[in-house]
């Protein structure tokens, strides 16, 4: 969702600025803008669509060695100009860029800003007129800043810029992401480290309810009672180039080729060096152990991710495991166990609806787990116990290698807990998941069979069905998610035996099918759905592997452990979405509507 870029240091800052708001375009949004100090004062410049957009409109203006910047994913009013950030005062003194949302905003309207018109529909405006009301009523900006801050209900991360100080970015936190970082003569403010990794690696942590004051030569934490806070800086570990699309035309392919390297960076990872065995942190082997029940909590891919986790938690781990999602969790609980183990799973670590439910259950008192591909991100800060998909930073709004990442590292957490109790599975994590890599380097290399089944089967339709039964059954909505998102195909995934139940009605002559057959025992029964919907006029895609083929089969994955299979069948399903997308010249790697981050409920 939004970003938010800052720089303070002895060169232009509109390139930097533009540079790092390119890195945050991945988490989606429908207009940009900067302002920078300048002798002049404040130049404000921004745009609907895309930065290119914005740039065009700079031209060769954007003067100023302290700006700030701004993509936003539109809430509280439509995307357009007027409602773009940043903001400015009546007075035009004060400038602002936020992401999150304002809940109490029209409250604080009718109480303190009565008199001012508003120049935009949204939420944030509200906090730029109130630091400037505080400021004309004499506090300092410090303290008129930690005042309004400390009116607001809802997520923010901020950034402000005074045109009476060039020298100072004052920003502000609470529930929505936002680092600083420090170099040598020069400070940058962002919502994700990756947009700065071309000025500094070394970062701090805002926690929430906390505001920095950011100058050239330092920074200084603050609670929002006025309270200096010491806080140690992090060298963030992300390279520069894993943030680069390299050779490739698009994230998305960049990262589903990426996934073999990933299944094997998490071996290393999670391999213990002695024994070669798996290695987990103690503490969370123990609250694996002692928990009844494990809720595992997640949104889109990541919660097809969680019930593929449930399957390997009850079948290999003999733990009673839910899994849900978390908008729904959130305001509808079930009944829960005496003694629950929250398993969140979260790419970003920083979905608003996971959050929700992982302070509701804090506050309960239960034990939480977050499995995240973002070290430092605000569901691993505030959960007791971290594990981390070492996936690398995922750009594509579309998630591939982080949805086989969180699978990969939930086998590994699964068999933990299977060799914790002394139960004998049979396999060994480590071994299969190295099959599994090598499984997946040999189907990212049959990119023209895959292109082909796409042109064969979406590349016209306007709609698909995927279906499948037992584990293939997760890894078929997914791979109808995956179709949907990116090129708007209507795309549904079902259990194979639930079609003629209702579904099977919308099938007619033509309509692509995919079947997607992996386990043995349940080959005959999909097998007979699939033969139902040819029966009807569908134009069935199947794929199997070695041990389910028959001939005619359009893809034939390698043998591996059954249970494991989604790792692998999923790599068909995420390429010819890919295909289909690139064919109906959608926009693969930011699709409309969407965004990478998902920070708002
Ligand atoms: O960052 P998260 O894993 O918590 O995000 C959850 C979903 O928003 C995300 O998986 C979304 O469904 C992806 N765009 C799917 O490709």
């Amino acid at each position: 969702m939004c970003g938010i870029v800052g720089y303070i240091g002895n060169n232009q800052a509109k390139d930097i600025l533009i540079k790092g708001l390119q890195k945050l375009e991945y988490r989606g949004y429908d207009s940009a803008g900067i302002a920078l100090v300048n002798d002049s004062g404040v130049e404000l410049h921004k745009e609907k669509g895309r930065i290119a957009a914005l740039e065009d409109a700079i031209g060769k203006e954007g003067k100023g060695t302290t700006g700030i910047g701004h993509t936003r994913w539109a809430t509280h009013g439509a995307p357009s100009r007027e409602n773009a950030h940043p903001h400015q005062s009546i007075s035009g003194r004060f400038t602002l860029v936020h992401n999150g949302v304002i809940e109490n905003y029209q409250q604080l309207k009718r109480e303190y800003l009565a008199d001012v018109n508003m120049a935009s529909e949204t939420d944030t405006e509200v906090i730029v007129q109130l630091v400037e009301s505080f400021a004309e009523k004499g506090e300092n900006i410090d303290e008129a800043f930690r005042r309004a801050l400390s009116l607001l209900h809802g997520s923010y991360a901020i950034a402000l810029i005074d045109k009476e100080d060039n020298d100072t970015i004052y920003v502000g936190k609470n529930k929505s992401p936002l680092l600083v970082g420090v170099g040598d003569d020069v400070s940058v403010v962002a919502s994700d480290a990756m947009a700065m990794l071309h000025i500094t690696k070394e970062f701090v942590e805002i926690m929430d309810q906390e505001i920095v004051i950011v100058k050239q030569d330092g920074i200084q934490v603050k609670k929002l009672d006025g309270t200096v806070v010491e806080r140690d800086t992090f060298t963030t570990d992300i390279d520069e180039s894993d943030t680069e699309k390299g050779t490739y035309n698009h994230f998305m392919l960049k990262e589903i080729d990426e996934q073999p390297f990933v299944i094997r960076n998490i071996i290393q990872k999670y391999q213990d060096d002695d024994d070669g065995d798996i290695k987990l942190d103690n503490a969370i082997r123990a609250a694996l152990n002692d928990a009844d029940r494990l809720y595992v909590i997640a949104a889109g891919t990541s919660y097809h991710a969680g019930l593929v986790g449930k399957e390997l938690m009850e079948k290999v781990a003999d733990k009673p495991t839910e899994v849900h999602i978390a908008s729904e969790f959130l305001y509808n609980e079930p009944l829960l166990s005496k003694n629950p183990l929250f398993i969140f799973i979260s790419q970003s670590g920083e979905t608003a609806d996971c959050r929700g439910v992982l302070v509701n259950v804090k506050e309960k008192g239960y034990k939480s787990l977050t499995i995240t591909n973002v070290p430092g991100s605000t569901l691993t800060r505030e959960a007791d116990f971290t594990l981390h998909t070492h996936a690398g930073p995922e750009i594509a709004v579309a998630s591939t290698k982080a949805y086989t990442a969180q699978m990969a590292v939930f086998s590994i957490l699964a068999m933990d807990g299977a060799r914790a109790q002394g139960i004998n599975t049979g396999f060994n994590a480590i071994n299969e998941l190295g099959l599994i890599a090598n499984a997946m380097e040999t189907l990212c290399d049959q990119k023209d069979r895959m292109e082909q089944v796409a042109r064969d089967y979406m590349f016209d339709t306007r709609n698909c069905f995927f279906i499948g039964r037992a584990m293939d059954y997760h890894v078929v909505q997914e791979g109808a998610l995956k179709l949907k998102e990116i090129s708007y195909i209507q795309a549904e995934g079902f259990a194979g035996g639930e079609l003629k139940h209702g579904t099977i009605a919308l099938i007619e002559d033509g309509t692509p099918v995919v079947g997607v057959t992996t386990q043995e025992h349940v080959n005959a029964n999909i097998r007979g759905n699939i033969q139902e919907v040819i029966a009807r006029g569908a134009n069935a895609c199947i794929i199997s592997t070695e041990a389910t083929k028959e001939e005619g089969d359009n893809i034939v994955l390698p043998n591996i452990n059954e249970l494991l299979t989604p790792l692998i069948s999923v790599v068909p399903l995420q390429l010819i979405s890919y295909y289909a997308a690139l064919h109906r010249g959608c926009d693969v790697d930011k699709p409309r509507n969407l965004a990478k981050s998902v920070t708002v409920e």
